[in-house]
């Protein structure tokens, strides 16, 4: 993990937050590089889970919700962890994170445990009492179900359909941790998807094959991705069943995502504490009844921290370490570099920016003659740019460039008329 917390700060992937202020705890900012691969990871969910289907629609609800939601839901009342405070050092932990002796001091001392809810309390408008307490969300589902009736009023949806939505969670974790793994402040990338309670659990079953396959499909490694079904003792109040995706991170196999039957619990909550009917009506049988909910739920944090991960690689090339990070293509903050070979040489200089003007039409390209060549092509590496297009002193003369492949290192003469079309086909 230094490796890669090393990289990403040096390179611009990710900050510590607030670091001029000497940081806050468990916060962390996406630099210029991690923002470009943070947006991929949500675009590539996206396409494929509501651009490639014919039964999602999209959704982004707000931040900031009714508090009577938070009732429904049962965040209110379930959605703590048990802490104990260690009567000598006065240090705090969750319970279940002691056994029986202080993980700072060794002592055996401590207070009864006390509930602590992990939501984030704010306050609405201009009121200066309690009436105006609210929460930030603490997940995004919610946000799906309270707008249930709406998006089929609007979109004459027929069972089963889905809404997905991305968006910020907060939660006060007791104890965060493992750079992106566990923030107090992270996005969500989640799945209503609604069905007729007797297709509950063929539809589960798909959805923890397609987005199992989904993080394959992006490139990463089988062997680090495994499946871990919960036992019944573990399931949330609301869950009949669930899975979580876990990856093998440098700390341990840690959940990505989980996979949960929610049944029909959400939809009757709601309908009971805001006294709106949010029953299906289906028109052609004429009945009425809570559809079922499969919930595919993603971070995006994680998501992204995983990919980091599984793409960094190390080799030895003539003797020295060459760092590659060897992302998707579909996830890399950049396609493509244009790099001239020699900077002080105008006309060369003059091609290859007009070579990444054009570039950047079609991919995500950038232009750099800050170093010497080598020193160019390892840099890219290191961020993941899939190829280096290279302007050379015959380029001007023989109108040719040299691709050279992020992976392989090979390198490829090509006709600066084919250069879009060839870096489309490697592309595809
Ligand atoms: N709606 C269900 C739900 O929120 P969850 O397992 O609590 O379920 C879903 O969260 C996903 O959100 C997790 O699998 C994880 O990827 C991400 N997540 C949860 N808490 C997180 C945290 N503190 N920091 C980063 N990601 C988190």
């Amino acid at each position: 993990m230094e490796k890669i917390v090393s990289l990403c700060k040096r390179r611009g992937f990710i900050f510590p937050s607030s670091e001029i202020y000497g940081g806050l705890s468990s916060a962390w900012d996406y630099g210029p590089l991690g923002a470009e691969l943070k947006r991929n990871v949500k675009d590539a969910w996206w396409k494929a889970v509501v651009h490639n289907r014919e039964d999602m629609v999209g959704l982004d609800s707000s931040i900031l919700m009714h508090p009577r939601i938070w009732e429904a839901s049962g965040h209110t009342e379930n959605f703590s962890d048990v802490l104990v405070d260690c009567k000598k050092c006065k240090k705090r932990f969750r319970e279940d994170h002691v056994d029986g002796k202080c993980p700072s001091c060794g002592a055996c001392d401590f207070t009864e445990g006390r509930a602590f809810n992990l939501m984030y309390k704010t306050r609405h408008g201009a009121v200066n009492d309690e009436s105006g307490d609210i929460y930030m969300r603490p997940e995004t589902a919610q946000g799906i179900f309270v707008n249930f009736k709406s998006v089929i009023d609007s979109t004459s949806r027929k069972l089963p359909f889905g809404i997905a939505q991305i968006g910020k969670s907060f939660r006060n974790e007791i104890t965060p941790g493992n750079f992106t793994f566990r923030m107090r402040e992270f996005e969500q990338m989640e799945i209503e998807y609604f069905v007729r309670p007797q297709d509950a659990e063929g539809f589960y079953k798909q959805w923890i094959d397609q987005r199992f396959q989904w993080y394959l499909d992006l490139g990463v490694k089988k062997e680090k991705l495994q499946l871990r079904v919960h036992p019944d003792d573990e399931l949330a109040h609301y869950a009949k069943g669930c899975s979580d995706i876990e990856y093998e991170f440098p700390f341990g196999w840690s959940e990505l995502e989980g996979i949960a039957n929610r049944t029909d619990f959400d939809l009757k909550q709601h309908s009971e504490f805001s006294g709106k009917d949010l029953r299906f009506h289906d028109q052609v049988a004429n009945e009425k009844f809570f559809p079922y909910v499969i919930e595919p739920s993603g971070g995006v944090d994680r998501a992204t921290l995983a990919f980091l991960v599984d793409a960094y690689h190390e080799e030895e090339v003539e003797g020295k370490t060459r760092v590659v990070l060897k992302l998707n293509k579909n996830l890399v903050p950049r396609q493509v570099a244009v790099l001239p070979l020699l900077k002080k040489n105008g006309e060369i200089v003059s091609l290859a920016k007009r070579i990444k003007n054009d570039l950047q039409k079609t991919f995500t390209a950038v232009y750099d003659d800050s170093a010497a060549i080598g020193k160019l092509y390892r840099r890219q590496d290191e961020v993941g740019t899939f190829f280096c297009v290279t302007v050379d002193v015959d380029s001007l003369s023989d109108n040719q460039v040299t691709v050279r492949f992020r992976d392989t290192m090979k390198q490829e003469r090509i006709p600066l008329e084919n250069i879009e079309k060839f870096l489309i086909n490697q592309l595809n």
